[in-house]
């Protein structure tokens, strides 16, 4: 990839791993701190083996901060609440292309409404299941853990998969897509990450557990 092609590096705290009965506090303490976003996990039980927060969450942490607010939905019909966090103030949104849902509609819709969108891989989705909309997608998030929980270990098995999308991406004239990584990011795997091609990473045991 040639130097000017490259996108730029990006932090994105995982608030999952923040004390909730003072988010508020937590959020601005991250911005404070010089991180460019504010990753929010959304979980359903149901896609995922956990529960955590909804809209009214993210309307609340709204006032807070002036950072962007990334909402990734780990849900099974995220087509059904998306608009909502939207209005709550997500400035992106991310949805698994596992869920039950028509993909490519929903960019167009999260479009429509004037935030960006984009998909997100479990680990054992290939990469080809997001190439025939990369074109579309401002963002993709290749997960480098199962996701559901904070503080798991990350899978060097998912380096390939990052790479391989920055290829397609490069393919199709796309250099500047935003290739997000999210699980176990840390000082020890975030040059790994970047070096396969990502470009946006979470963090959210590293950095709010320091
Ligand atoms: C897991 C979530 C992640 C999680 C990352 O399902 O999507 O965003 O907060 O946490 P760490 O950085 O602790 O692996
Ligand atoms: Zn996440």
């Amino acid at each position: 990839m040639r130097e000017e092609q490259r996108p730029v590096i990006r932090i994105a705290p995982s608030i999952l791993a923040s004390d909730f009965s003072a988010l508020g506090q937590e959020c601005r303490a991250m911005e404070q701190a010089g991180a460019d976003m504010l990753h929010v996990d959304v979980m359903d039980g149901h896609f995922v083996p956990n529960l955590t927060l909804g809209p009214g969450v993210v309307r609340c942490i709204r006032p807070h901060v002036r950072l962007p607010l990334d909402v990734h939905l780990m849900l099974t019909s995220p087509e059904r609440y998306a608009a909502a966090f939207v209005q709550a103030g997500a400035d992106t949104v991310t949805y698994h292309v596992e869920a039950e849902t028509d993909a490519a509609a929903l960019l167009r819709d999260l479009h429509a409404l004037g935030v960006r969108a984009g998909l997100v891989l479990r680990p054992a989705t290939p990469a080809e299941a997001v190439f025939p909309l990369l074109a579309e997608a401002d963002v993709v998030m290749v997960m480098t853990v199962e996701p559901g929980f904070g503080g798991q270990k990350f899978m060097p098995a998912m380096l390939p998969k990052i790479a391989a999308i920055r290829a397609e991406a490069q393919r199709i004239g796309r250099p500047a897509l935003d290739i997000e990584v999210d699980g176990g990011i840390d000082l020890s795997t975030v040059e790994d990450v970047v070096r396969a091609g990502a470009n946006l990473l979470v963090a959210g045991s590293a950095l709010f557990g320091a």
